[in-house]
C-alpha cells in the first residue's frame, strides 16, 4: 500500500471512517507530487513557472477568442480557462456550506467536512459508493429508488442492493429500515436515503424525519455502524407544510459515532443547471477531527483524482457568481413556486380521480415527481399514452407510473391527468 494512504489510515485509525472504508478506499490517498511542487513554484519561482499543465501567455489562460466571446466581459480569463483545483473551488464550496448550514437549521453549529465538488450527485454517489461498498457488500435503499443506483451499486462495484418497501400503510416505512438493519448479518450497514425521493416525490414529515433519526441513532446505539448516504438530490422543493424541509443529514452529522452521514448534492435541480454539472459530497460524524476530516477529503480528493482529475471550470465559477448576487434567493424562491403550483394544480386534478382504483397515486409532497400504482399493465400504459396520445411517461417495475409535474406548465396539467386516466382505461 502507498506510504500515503497508510497515513491517512493511521490518522483515520479508530473512527467510524476506518470502520466503513473499503478496499479501495483503504487504498486512496491524494499523490503530494504535483500540488505541492507547484505550491513551492508558486513561492519561489518568479522567472519563470513551468509547473502548471496548462498554456499561459503574459500569466494568463490562453484561449480562443471565439469561445471567450461566448461568456459576459464580466467573466475573467481566469475564471473559465485553467483548471478548478481537484477538491472544487474553494470559494464555492465554503459558499455551499454557509447556505447549506441556512438551510438546514438542526446542523448550524455541526462540524462537518467542507462540501468536496463533484461532477453532478452522480459523482458523488459514485465516488462514495468507490470509498465505502466492497464487492458483495449489502446496500439498503427503499424499493422506490432512481434507476442509476443499479449502475452504480449494482454493475459498478458489484454490490447487492436490498430493499425495502418505501411505504407502510401510507406512511413512511421505518418500521422496514429498522428491520432491513437487523435483518443485514453484519454489524457494518451502508444505506442510501433520497428524499424528495425520485420516483415517489415523497420527503418525509416532520414527526417522521425525527422518528426515522431516532431509530438510526437507536441502532448506532446498539453497536451498529452505519453509513447512511443522504441523496438531496430535489432539495428545497418542498410543497406541504407538514413536510421536513431539512435533510436528514442535518439530523445525524454530528449524532453518534457510529454513524458517518454523508451528503450528496448538487446545483443540478436545486440551481436550475442540470448541465453544468456541479455536486458536492460532505462529510459528518460526531467526535471526528479536523485532521481525521482532512484525511477523509484526501481519500475523496485521490477518487477524484483518478476517474475526472477536476470538475467543470467555468460552471463553478458562473454559480460561485450567482450564488453571490443579491437576486440569487428571489430568483430560486420563484422557481420553486412555479413548480409548486403546478404541484398544487395536480393534486386538485388528482382529487377529481378520487377512488379510481386503475391508478392509486403514492404519497407526494415534494421534487419533480408523482407515481401511480398501476392497476394495469404499466408498460402498456406509457406505450399506449405514447402512441395514441404523443404523452411521455416512465414506466418502472411494470407497476408504476411515474409523471414529472416538474416538466409541465401549469395550464397542461389537466389534460395531462385527464389523458392519463382515459389511457389506464382504455
Ligand atoms: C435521485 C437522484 N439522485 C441523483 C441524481 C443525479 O443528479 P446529477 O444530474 O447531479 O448527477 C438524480 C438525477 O436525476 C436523481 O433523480
Amino acid at each position: 500500500m502507498n506510504p500515503l494512504a497508510q497515513q491517512l489510515n493511521q490518522t483515520l485509525s479508530g473512527t467510524i471512517v476506518d470502520d466503513m472504508l473499503s478496499d479501495y478506499g483503504r487504498r486512496m490517498y491524494f499523490p503530494k507530487g504535483i500540488i505541492s511542487q507547484s505550491a513551492e513554484a508558486k513561492q519561489k519561482a518568479t522567472r519563470f513557472n513551468a509547473t502548471i499543465g496548462i498554456a499561459t501567455e503574459h500569466g494568463k489562460a490562453m484561449h480562443l477568442p471565439s469561445v471567450y466571446a461566448c461568456f459576459s466581459p464580466e467573466m475573467g480569463v481566469d475564471e473559465l480557462f485553467p483548471y478548478a483545483p481537484t477538491a472544487g473551488e474553494m470559494a464555492l464550496r465554503k459558499k455551499w456550506l454557509e447556505e447549506m448550514r441556512v438551510k438546514n437549521p438542526p446542523m448550524k453549529d455541526a462540524t462537518v467536512s467542507l462540501p468536496i465538488v463533484t461532477s453532478g450527485l452522480t459523482h458523488a454517489i459514485s465516488v462514495a459508493a468507490s470509498l465505502f461498498i466492497d464487492k458483495d457488500q449489502q446496500v439498503l435503499c427503499p424499493d422506490m429508488y432512481w434507476g442509476n443506483y443499479n449502475l452504480i451499486f449494482t454493475e459498478q462495484r458489484q454490490a447487492k442492493m436490498v430493499s425495502f418497501p418505501l411505504f407502510f400503510d401510507g406512511k413512511l416505512n421505518i418500521a422496514g429500515l429498522s428491520k432491513a438493519i437487523d435483518d443485514a448479518g453484519s454489524d457494518r450497514i451502508a444505506m442510501i436515503l433520497n428524499f424528495p425521493n425520485n420516483p415517489a416525490g415523497y420527503t418525509p414529515t416532520e414527526t417522521e424525519m425525527e422518528a426515522l433519526a431516532a431509530m438510526l441513532i437507536q441502532k448506532a446505539d446498539d453497536g451498529k455502524k452505519l453509513l447512511v448516504f443522504t441523496d438531496d438530490a430535489y432539495f428545497g422543493l418542498f410543497f406541504e407544510p407538514d413536510v421536513c424541509t431539512h435533510s436528514l443529514f442535518s439530523k445525524l452529522c454530528n449524532a453518534h459515532e457510529n454513524i458517518l452521514a454523508v451528503k450528496g448534492d448538487a446545483a443540478t435541480k436545486e440551481e436550475m443547471v442540470w448541465g453544468f454539472r456541479i455536486g458536492f459530497i460532505t462529510y459528518g460524524s460526531k467526535n471526528l477531527t479536523e485532521d481525521q476530516y482532512a484525511a477523509l477529503e484526501k481519500k475523496t480528493m485521490g477518487a477524484i483524482r483518478g476517474v475526472v482529475s477536476s470538475c467543470d471550470k467555468p460552471g463553478q465559477s458562473i454559480l460561485l457568481r450567482a450564488m453571490q448576487d443579491g437576486s440569487y434567493h428571489a430568483d430560486k424562491a420563484k422557481g420553486i413556486a412555479t413548480i409548486g403550483k403546478r404541484y398544487a394544480a395536480l393534486k386538485q386534478e388528482l382529487a377529481k380521480h378520487a377512488g379510481d382504483t386503475a391508478l392509486m397515486p403514492l404519497p407526494f409532497n415534494s421534487g419533480y415527481f408523482m407515481s401511480f400504482v398501476c392497476s394495469v399493465d404499466a408498460e402498456e400504459l406509457r406505450l399506449r399514452l405514447l402512441d395514441k396520445y404523443q404523452t411521455g411517461t416512465i414506466s418502472i417495475q411494470g407497476k408504476y407510473l411515474r409523471l414529472a409535474f416538474s416538466s409541465i406548465d401549469l395550464e397542461n396539467i389537466p389534460a395531462l391527468i385527464d389523458t392519463v386516466y382515459k389511457a389506464a382505461h382504455e
